[in-house]
């Protein structure tokens, strides 16, 4: 099938490239046009695991290709994907003006039938809102055209994004009309394996699910959080409690690990969108607005544990720091907890050493220069003379570290973790102070 992605950004990129792999033939458009010439120079402008391999062995077999030129690329695909960017306006709510935009290019330009598939995260009811913004272009050209405008979210990890496209749990699309539902079904029926995953409801429904998931996944998130924060007090282990709830089947064990917060690009902003277009609707998410209150106060935890060891000010105080991306497998910074910590306890007069396996270059773009920020590029060598180890971001490579070598290269042996990698008693045993979330 020809398909045209418009947006190549994370997800367009993944969903373009993916779609090619199967088979197909895609343009991914972009109007940014560095990010176009890096990936026709066979570059790919993000970190994803498997992605740039990808991307280089579809564009060599001549089924992916990318363009700046609005007018070729609407006109190469039945299938038009838009993935553009959905950026939170001041008020939380979702800016649709890139969709939207996305939207009326393809009506500008189409000369034949076209799905238009919604593969934004975008609020309930955007579908409607591409429809009309379409139908204005084709009426102000004076033609008359069949379209339909189906909504496919995408349920993409970052790090895991590639596999998370071609072994999908379910295919969520909402769609009213048979031509496009039978399309929609032709593009994903080899993603199926060994039973039924697509799953076709109505728009909104469709619309409405991508949001619920991910609700559904910070609430759990921030529930652990809470409960991590009242163990501490109560003198329990959370760790043990995660593994007493997660052996129930109805609550299973994914997404119940306590740390510094959650971050990234959708869950801070698909909440706060949900809560956002529940208002404007008359309905306020209580459980929702409790999640983003304990998750915002979450990201200072490791830091009043810092001060409570420490106090307030922190001056003259050297902190080696671990990893700096929002999760690990991922260079992305977008609300990742350590700007939070890093910038608060620079603040406090601290001096803080940053170690990441990948995102040095992006936090250094969005931390700025500071002159008691630097970053290093072992994970050693931040150990040098710390006072204490600040464990941010759960990277595989700090699982099993050195422990010797680490007591002798700092100045104290005392670990601050926000993402619970070690077992207490065995750092305890090595000579360190070990301070954890919920234990
Ligand atoms: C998420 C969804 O998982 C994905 O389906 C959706 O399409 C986009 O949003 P992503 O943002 O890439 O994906 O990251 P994810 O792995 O879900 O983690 C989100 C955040 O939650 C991270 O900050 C992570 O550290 C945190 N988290 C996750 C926890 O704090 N505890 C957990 O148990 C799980």
């Amino acid at each position: 099938m020809k398909i045209t992605v418009i947006g190549s950004g994370y997800v367009g990129l993944v969903t373009g490239t993916c779609l090619a792999e199967m088979g197909n033939k895609v343009c991914c458009l972009d109007v940014d046009p560095n990010k176009i010439a890096i990936l026709q120079n066979g570059g790919v402008p993000i970190y994803e695991p498997g992605l740039e391999e990808l991307v280089r062995r579809n564009v060599e077999a001549g089924r992916l290709s990318f363009t700046t030129d609005v007018a070729e690329s609407v006109a190469f695909g039945e299938i038009q994907f838009i993935a553009v960017g959905t950026p939170p306006d001041e008020d939380g709510s979702a800016d649709l003006q890139y969709v939207l935009s996305a939207a009326r290019a393809i009506g500008r330009h189409m000369d034949a039938y076209k799905v238009v598939v919604d593969k934004s995260t975008v609020p309930v009811g955007t579908a409607d809102k591409v429809k009309a913004a379409i139908a204005e272009e084709l009426a102000a050209r004076g033609v008359e055209l069949p379209y339909s405008v189906v909504s496919n979210p995408e349920f993409l990890k970052e790090g895991a994004a590639i596999d998370d496209f071609m072994r999908p749990d379910r295919v969520v699309i909402g769609a009213d009309d048979e031509r496009a539902i039978t399309l929609m079904r032709r593009l994903y029926e080899p993603f199926q394996r060994n039973h039924e995953r697509i799953l076709f409801m109505d728009v909104r429904s469709a619309e409405l699910t991508k949001y619920a998931a991910n609700a559904m996944l910070a609430t759990r998130i921030s529930f652990m959080n809470e409960l991590a924060n009242l163990a501490e007090t109560l003198g329990g282990d959370i760790e043990m409690v995660r593994k007493g709830i997660g052996s129930d089947p109805r609550i299973g064990y994914h997404f119940l690990y306590p740390g510094v917060g959650y971050g990234g690009s959708c869950f801070p902003k698909d909440v706060k969108a949900l809560i956002s277009t529940a208002r404007e609707h008359g309905h306020r998410l209580r459980v929702l607005e409790a999640v983003e209150d304990a998750n915002d106060l979450q990201k200072h935890r490791l830091v009043e544990k810092i001060v409570a060891e420490y106090g307030e000010d922190l001056s003259g105080r050297r902190f080696a720091l671990w990893g700096l991306s929002f999760k690990p497998n991922t260079d992305d910074m977008r609300e990742a907890p350590s700007r939070v910590i890093v910038a608060e306890l620079i603040q406090r007069g601290a001096e803080v050493v940053a170690f990441d396996p990948v995102a040095t270059h992006e936090a250094q773009r969005v931390m700025g220069d500071n002159p008691r920020l630097t970053f290093a590029d072992s994970m050693m060598a931040p150990l040098d003379g710390a006072d204490a180890l600040v464990i941010v971001t759960e990277w595989k490579l700090f699982r099993v570290p050195d422990f010797d070598a680490i007591r002798a290269a700092m100045k104290a042996p005392v670990i601050f973790d926000g993402r619970n990698l070690y077992d207490p008693a065995l750092v305890r045993e090595q000579g360190f102070r070990y301070i954890a979330i919920g234990r």
